[in-house]
């Protein structure tokens, strides 16, 4: 069978905005100035300064139609994370088929990625390149040898508008276990695991990260957006945080002989889990070096089970006696729906959580620990995973943002244990303009779309945040990263009008539902998942990126 994609890149193209000048004490010990960012102290430098960014995404630019379209996009300037399609006419950067690789390097393979590379330098950005994605639900074909349904792309049905998600068909993991897992019954986790997957992987990695060990471009590597247990295949039960991490100690180290220039991370959620083992424990830092990083003045604890759960129970107190105090109504009557994709949606209130218990598959504490790991990632997406327990004394937007504000100091205390930067690499908010177009991560369907089944829960309606309180929650977490000591924050996700389009690419001219819709014949806008700030507020969210952007010191080149 000839499967005609492969690929995934987030690219999150930073404005790095920042070179903060250095403290007396770090100016003596500066770096000579490098070509490429690297840490030093659990910092990012770059130049031989400090750097801290803020920045936005859009996976779609390297699947643009014309150079003149990338060109205009990174010189309009958003950052950009790029997600390369594999539409009739578009970009493809490998082809796996009948168990065997071909690397695409031609005109709409990687020679695409080297114009992104190439106009990322021009235009003074840094890419940060996804080499493979957790996502891909459905194949375009079916094989009821292996009880893999093809996805419907049925003109006129719920699946036949192209969304331009991360989860259709932009190739990923699940197609290297497909086309080449050995074993009969196929698993997510065969890709962390069989060999023979392991082996092809590498060999891609090889082949694209050879190509950009001199670009200045590149901030760094991150090894797969989103890695984790579960996928559309399911995995073994075999599959656990460990098995992970181990995969990701061999993928930084293979990276790492190829290019020692740049830095190397996850690309993973964030989960946790405080009872795992760890395959690289920490080892406590001597007392007397504390970390000279600006912002973290206190020395940060490890997280346990038990501190989490404190400090829960304290917080609800402290809310418990204000409501008291200003007379009872917690104000805001609308509930926010959420889409959640399991059933761990409500935590019993004495549980950690799936966000702290290991259950994603995930252990980002051991992962960050890997010595070849140059920083921290984490993501940020309330509208479908749960990040702890909702304070019944707080509304339901508060809590969604007090809990984003936990999300990002819990991390930021887990880079000052580590010594290590972490950035905020994709955060955001569904709000009711956009709820039409939102499609979860995993899914090829627009839950509020047009097309969408009646809602179950019509009192969940409508949907997602209002524009003000989008702009309120992105202003609490910027600060709440620039407090707590966070090194990058990326808003996901950007959007472009005055595109190109073109029959069969993610900008098209024929389609006419949520997706990609067309302004002018030949003129398309950029893909939208729900996160687009295309006509919903744009300026809005621009103003307060670049506000944030200009709290760490520099201007923004918005
Ligand atoms: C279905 O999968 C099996 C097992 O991987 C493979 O041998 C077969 O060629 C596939 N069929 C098609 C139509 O792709
Ligand atoms: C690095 O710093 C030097 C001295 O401040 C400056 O002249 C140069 O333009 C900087 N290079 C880059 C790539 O920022
Ligand atoms: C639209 O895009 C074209 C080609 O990239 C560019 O020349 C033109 O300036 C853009 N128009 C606007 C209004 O931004
Ligand atoms: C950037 O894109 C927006 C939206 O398409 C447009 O309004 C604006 O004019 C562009 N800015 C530049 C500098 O091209
Ligand atoms: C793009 O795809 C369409 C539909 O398959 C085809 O007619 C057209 O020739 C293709 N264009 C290019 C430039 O490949
Ligand atoms: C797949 O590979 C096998 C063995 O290499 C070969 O016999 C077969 O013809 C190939 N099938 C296709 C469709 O290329
Ligand atoms: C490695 O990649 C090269 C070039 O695409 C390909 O020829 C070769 O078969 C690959 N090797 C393996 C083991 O996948
Ligand atoms: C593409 O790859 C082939 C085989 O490795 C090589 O001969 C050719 O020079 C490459 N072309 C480009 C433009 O990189
Ligand atoms: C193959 O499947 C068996 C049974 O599910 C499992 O125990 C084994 O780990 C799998 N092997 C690989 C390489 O995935
Ligand atoms: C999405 O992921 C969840 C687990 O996080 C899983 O239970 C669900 O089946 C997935 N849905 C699809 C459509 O893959
Ligand atoms: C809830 O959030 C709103 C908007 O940020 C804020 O004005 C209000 O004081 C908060 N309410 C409570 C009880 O914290
Ligand atoms: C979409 O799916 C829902 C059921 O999930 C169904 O009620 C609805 O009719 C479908 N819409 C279309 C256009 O097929």
């Amino acid at each position: 069978m000839y499967l005609p994609l492969l690929w995934q890149v987030v690219l999150a193209a930073a404005w790095v905005v920042s070179a903060t000048t250095p403290t007396p004490t770090l100016s003596k010990r500066r770096n000579a100035p490098t070509r490429f960012v690297t840490t030093q102290d659990g910092q990012f430098k770059f130049n031989g300064s400090d750097l801290d960014f803020v920045g936005t995404n859009a996976y779609w630019l390297s699947s643009l139609n014309t150079d003149e379209d990338i060109d205009f996009t990174l010189g309009n300037m958003s950052a950009n994370g790029i997600r390369v399609s594999i539409p009739e006419n578009g970009t493809w950067f490998q082809l796996i088929s009948n168990g065997t690789l071909e690397i695409n390097n031609g005109t709409n393979g990687l020679q695409k990625l080297d114009t992104v590379v190439r106009l990322a330098e021009k235009h003074g950005l840094f890419l940060l390149l996804s080499l493979t994605n957790n996502w891909n639900p459905r194949p375009l074909f079916e094989n009821s040898t292996i009880s893999i349904q093809a996805r419907d792309v049925t003109p006129g049905t719920n699946n036949s508008l192209p969304r331009g998600t991360l989860s259709n068909d932009y190739g990923g993991m699940d197609v290297y276990v497909r086309q080449l897992g050995t074993n009969t019954t196929k698993a997510h986790d065969d890709f962390f695991q069989d060999q023979t997957i392991i082996d092809a992987f590498l060999n891609y990695t090889t082949q694209v990260v050879s190509r950009y060990v001199e670009s200045p471009a590149v901030f760094g590597w991150e090894l797969a957006n989103d890695p984790r247990c579960n996928s559309s295949i399911p995995s073994t039960p075999s599959c656990n945080p460990q098995v992970i991490t181990r995969w990701h100690s061999t993928v930084a180290a293979h990276v790492k002989t190829i290019d020692p220039n740049h830095l190397v991370s996850s690309g993973n959620q964030g989960f946790l889990c405080t009872g795992c083992p760890k395959l690289f424990p920490r080892v406590p830092p001597p007392q007397t070096s504390a970390t000279p990083s600006r912002r973290r003045a206190v020395v940060p604890k490890p997280l346990t089970k038990r501190k989490i759960l404190e400090d829960r129970k304290a917080a609800f107190k402290r809310t418990r006696n204000a409501k008291k105090r200003t007379g009872g109504t917690s104000g805001g009557i609308r509930i926010r729906g959420r889409w959640m994709s399991t059933e761990t949606r409500r935590q019993d209130d004495q549980g950690i959580g799936p966000a702290f218990d290991g259950s994603q598959g995930i252990d980002s504490e051991d992962i960050i620990n890997i010595p070849q790991i140059g920083f921290g990632t984490f993501q940020l997406f309330p509208d479908q995973n749960v990040y702890g327990p909702d304070d019944p004394n707080l509304p339901a937007f508060n809590n969604t943002v007090e809990q984003g504000i936990q999300w990002i100091r819990a991390h930021a205390a887990l880079g000052a244990l580590f010594g290590k930067p972490v950035t905020l690499n994709g955060f955001g908010l569904v709000t009711q303009a956009n709820a039409p177009f939102f499609v979860p991560f995993n899914s090829t369907q627009a839950p509020f779309g047009p097309d969408a089944a009646p809602a179950p829960t019509p009192t969940q309606q409508p949907f997602g945040v209002t524009d003000a309180q989008r702009d309120d929650a992105y202003t609490q977490w910027l600060q709440a990263g620039l407090q707590s000591g966070l090194q990058g924050m990326l808003q996901y996700q950007w959007s472009q009008d005055n595109l190109t389009a073109a029959v069969g690419t993610v900008v098209s001219p024929t389609v006419t539902g949520p997706g990609t819709v067309p302004t002018v014949t030949g003129i398309g806008v950029s893909p939208n998942d729900g996160y687009s700030i295309q006509g919903v507020g744009q300026q809005q969210v621009v103003d307060t990126i670049r506000q944030a952007a200009q709290a760490f010191g520099s201007d923004a080149l918005l």
